[in-house]
């Protein structure tokens, strides 16, 4: 991607302080909803049952970095819990957490467990009491008024807001693929940086972790990664040159399936906490 150059380049103004950064959010969601359609609950019912197997093979840090922050008086609310992947290992740790989801068919997948509530709602009409921590995990990007979203985050959170996002697009092998079939970027999706300048737009201050993102996407055989492709391509898959694409870029691994990772792609968590009168943004 060439960079263009503040300095000579015609670009106006400071392109940190000029730029409105709930407008700009609200644009690549708009953007990416007129080339890809509007986003829909059931086009997560349909991907669940993958979505859930898929994550179940992925390193999770989120895990890892939320531990100093549990204990077994703290509650929790999950806003997008999706198939449950931070819900069940986190419950065993906490007295009780609230899983929001407004997918069934993600919903189904999340196995009882004694002190987890379950609310089948979207976020910004689901009835849910405070709680001391509240995570969201991969669910912004196709939001397009974030700030609601994550006003209310904050109004019922007692301590801590952790907002968990990738710094770059999703390691699917349609994203390049796109690009070489068309000469063309796909429309991107927000990512951590956008939310963090949005942040500090709205006068919340948080302190930002990111890692390498080390997703795996896993294809069975070369027929199911060209079927991925053509699904999420549409219009633009071409058999010849896309089979071609995935045979140079995809990698065997030892059982088998096929694999495609992105070196260069990053993960990441904002969090910031909540003082005891809800005053935002301490870090
Ligand atoms: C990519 S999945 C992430 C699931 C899970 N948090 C994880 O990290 O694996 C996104 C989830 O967010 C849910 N979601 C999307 N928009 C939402 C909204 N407005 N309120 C609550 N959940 C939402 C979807 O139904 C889906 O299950």
């Amino acid at each position: 991607m060439e960079l263009a150059r503040l300095s000579g380049s015609g670009l106006r103004g400071d392109p940190l302080l000029s730029v409105d950064w709930e407008d700009h959010w609200r644009h690549l969601v708009r953007r990416r909803a007129a080339r890809f359609g509007r986003h829909e609950w059931n086009q997560f019912d349909r991907i669940a049952r993958n979505y859930a197997a898929a994550v179940a093979r992925q390193a999770d840090p989120l895990l890892e970095f939320i531990e100093p922050f549990l204990s077994p008086g703290t509650t929790l609310i999950d806003v997008g819990a999706g198939s449950g992947r931070h819900v069940v290992p986190l419950a065993p740790r906490l007295k009780h957490v609230f899983a929001v989801e407004p997918s069934s068919g993600m919903r189904e997948l999340i196995p009882v467990i004694a002190n987890v509530t379950v609310i089948g709602a979207d976020w910004l009409s689901a009835g849910v009491p405070p709680a001391d921590l509240v995570l969201s995990s991969h669910v912004l990007y196709a939001i397009e008024e974030p700030v609601p979203f994550i006003r209310k985050m904050e109004a019922l959170a007692r301590e801590r807001v952790f907002i968990y996002l990738r710094d770059s697009q999703p390691v699917h092998p349609s994203v390049p693929l796109a690009e070489a079939l068309t000469g063309e970027p796909t429309p991107r999706m927000p990512q951590l940086t956008d939310l963090y300048l949005l942040l500090r737009q709205i006068g919340v201050a948080p302190a930002v972790v990111s890692w390498p993102n080390r997703w795996v996407q896993r294809f069975p055989d070369l027929d199911s990664a060209a079927t991925a492709c053509r699904d999420r391509l549409g219009d633009r898959w071409d058999e010849r040159r896309g089979r071609g694409w995935l045979v140079d870029h995809l990698e065997s691994a030892p059982d088998g399936s096929l694999t495609f990772t992105d070196p260069h792609s990053v993960v990441g968590v904002v969090h910031w906490q909540l003082s005891p009168g809800n005053q935002r943004g301490r870090v």
